[in-house]
This record gives C-alpha cells, structure tokens and sequence, in this order.
C-alpha cells in the first residue's frame, strides 16, 4: 500500500531550512523549518504532500541493483537532507511510457548515474501528478552525512544536465539539516 508522505513548510519542522532557491520556474515561500510526516499542518506556509508508488521505468536487473543497497531513511549520521519538488512538462506526459523511459534511462542514465551514488545517499520518490490541483509532480527527498553533500552535489550536476532534465518546467531546492 502507498504510505501518505507530507511536507509542511513553516516556523517549526524536524528539519531546519540551511537554504532554498528556485532552480527552474517559480520558488516556494521561503520558510524557517520543514516537517516531514504523515499529517497536513494548518499553521503551516505551505504544504506539499503525495505517496509512494510502485516503479514505473526500472526493469529487474536495475532493481537487483537499487535492492542490493536498500534505501534506508533516517541512517545514523545522515543529517542533512534536499527536499527538491519537481514538475515534468506537457510534453513529458505527452509521451508513451517505452519514450519516456528512453529519456529517463536509455538517453539520459538516470538509474546507472544514480546507482553510483547509492551507498551515500537515501532516497525516496513522493507522487502527486494524480492528485487534484497538486504544484508538483514529484517530491524527492534525500538523506546523507554532511560529508557526502558534495557527492550529493556532484549528482545533481551530473542529473540535470541530462536530456530528461529538459523535460522539467518547474524545479525547486531546499537543503536541510536535522533539528536537534
Ligand atoms: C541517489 C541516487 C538516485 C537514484 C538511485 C535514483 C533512482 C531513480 C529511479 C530508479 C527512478 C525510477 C523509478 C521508477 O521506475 O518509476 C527515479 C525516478 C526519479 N528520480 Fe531519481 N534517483 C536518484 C537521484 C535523483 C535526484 C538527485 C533527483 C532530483 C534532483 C531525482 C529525481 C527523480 C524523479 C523526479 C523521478 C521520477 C521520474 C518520473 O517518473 O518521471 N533522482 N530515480
């Protein structure tokens, strides 16, 4: 079953804002902290919220891969954290699922690039394209030690200069480290 995950920006949050910016498109409001649960704040700024899914692109020696090194949220030590929302274009969505896979991967290396990076950084992938009136497609979510932030830098650079990156109308960024 998909696990609802919801991100309330505001004035309190287990994860504390280090900066934000908009990389494509139009930004958030600029808040203090990020709350990361299950349950919508009504005192917050803003709120963005979606689920897990199961994989759309990935075919099953890619997955042996990504399962070989299981995504573990919350790792001791990993307190920082990008929370980067993320909508595709129309003419992502225009396309027919054997194209899209073959920006993501086949073009573009999203899965084989970010493999390289699975033993420093957790991830989860959050869905909302399906929800009514939702602001993003996509909510990614990462975690890592301050020591692999330039890691987690590099990969950013590498991703989003790929062809699937041409397909993403709106991008934006929030680094976050742990609250105590
Ligand atoms: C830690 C390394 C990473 C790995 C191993 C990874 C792996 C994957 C995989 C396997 C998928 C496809 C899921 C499916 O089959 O449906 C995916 C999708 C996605 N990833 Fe990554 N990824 C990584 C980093 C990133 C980063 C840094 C970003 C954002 C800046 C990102 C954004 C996305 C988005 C938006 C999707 C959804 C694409 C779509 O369905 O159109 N990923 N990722």
């Amino acid at each position: 079953m998909a696990d609802a995950i919801v991100f309330n920006g505001g004035a309190r949050g287990n994860w504390k804002v280090l900066r934000q910016g908009a990389i494509k498109g139009a930004g958030l409001g600029n808040v203090a902290f990020v709350d990361r649960g299950t349950k919508g704040d009504a005192g917050a700024s803003w709120t963005l919220s979606g689920v897990t899914s199961n994989l759309r692109y990935t075919n099953a020696s890619e997955k042996k891969v990504l399962d070989a090194t299981p995504s573990v949220l919350a790792r001791p030590g990993a307190t920082r954290a990008a929370l980067i929302p993320i909508t595709k274009s129309a003419a992502w969505w225009a396309m027919a699922q054997d194209e899209r896979r073959a920006v993501l991967e086949d073009k573009s290396r999203h899965i084989a690039i970010g493999s390289d990076y699975l033993s420093a950084v957790s991830r989860q992938l959050v869905h909302c394209r399906d929800q009514v009136g939702a602001p993003f497609d996509f909510l990614t979510w990462f975690e890592f030690k301050p020591e692999d932030e330039a890691r987690f830098d590099e990969l950013l650079v590498k991703l989003r200069a790929t062809p699937e990156w041409g397909f993403i109308d709106r991008e934006v960024e929030l680094r976050l480290e742990k609250a105590a």
